[in-house]
């Protein structure tokens, strides 16, 4: 949109690509989008294009840029929320979500092997600089004993007091997922190390989470959004973000979206704690 480089799409262009991770598009952050005169070039190229729908698909960062935009160009502009970090207000889930949620399952289902058989306490950290909701749906699915949020503050006493308790009923092993967000995961290690004297190691599981081929339940909501962000276009209901909520495909506003943060489910964390004592 800044600098005009437009590609005309048909329906052929994106055959055989359901399978496939990343973009056809190769979009990604764009520092020049976040200044005022990025912005104002973009609603320039759109208006000089005659161009009156925008999708955009992304998280939370992207969602706030439309709404900037949205206040100088003239076009219905939807959101379709795609993150890893399912962050998005407004809909339960993000595309993406579900299919980093099983590659770090598959990881850690995989390192939980050498933690039983060498009797280690493994952490596994998972994406989430600010956010926990893949930390903790990961975690409640391989079973962690411990799970450490962005949200929640980090209570090394209480991790250890954990760890020592599992111990004593004869658990030899653990997994502790970590968002990325908690902080120095390395040092976290070394000082649970120290404290129950049990070898730590850490494994961070990185940008394969980014990638990759798509999970089902990931193809099935992006094939639901798109339905309803061209619905929206059509009818002209712009500066909508389209979302799932309660098993439905709905929409909500794109200033809502973008200015409420998405409570984490805490009791997710009580649920993993139950089921792993
Ligand atoms: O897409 C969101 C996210 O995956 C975060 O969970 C992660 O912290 C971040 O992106 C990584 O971003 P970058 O590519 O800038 O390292």
């Amino acid at each position: 949109m800044i600098t005009g480089a437009f590609q005309q799409l048909t329906p052929r262009s994106v055959g055989g690509i359901i399978q496939l991770g990343g973009t056809i598009l190769h979009t990604s952050r764009c520092l020049e989008f976040e200044t005022k005169r990025g912005i104002e070039k973009a609603a320039e190229t759109l208006a000089s294009n005659k161009i009156d729908g925008l999708v955009v698909i992304g998280g939370n960062g992207s969602f706030k840029g439309a709404q900037e935009l949205s206040k100088h160009a003239d076009a219905s502009i939807i959101g379709v929320p795609a993150s890893i970090d399912n962050d998005v207000y407004g809909t339960d889930e993000t595309i993406g979500f579900d299919t980093a949620v099983n590659t770090a399952v598959t990881e850690i289902d995989k390192i939980r092997d050498t933690a039983i058989s060498h009797e280690r306490i493994f952490i596994t950290e998972v994406m989430g600089r600010t956010r926990g909701f893949l930390a903790s749906t990961v975690g409640l699915t391989v079973g962690a004993e411990i799970i450490l949020v962005p949200e929640v503050k980090c209570d090394r006493s209480m991790v250890v007091g954990k760890l020592e308790e599992n111990r004593a009923k004869g658990k030899r092993s653990a997994i502790i997922v970590a968002a990325e967000g908690i902080g120095d995961t390395r040092s976290l290690g070394a000082e649970i190390e120290k404290d129950t004297g049990t070898e730590v190691r850490l494994s961070v599981l990185g940008y394969a989470q980014r990638g990759g081929s798509p999970t089902a339940r990931s193809r099935l909501l992006a094939s639901m959004f798109a339905e309803k962000a061209v619905k929206l276009l059509l009818r002209g209901d712009g500066d909508s973000v389209v979302g799932l909520r309660e098993g439905k495909i709905g929409r909500i506003d794109i200033q809502k979206s973008s200015s409420i943060e998405k409570p984490l489910d805490l009791s997710l964390l009580e649920l993993a704690n139950v089921l792993s004592t």
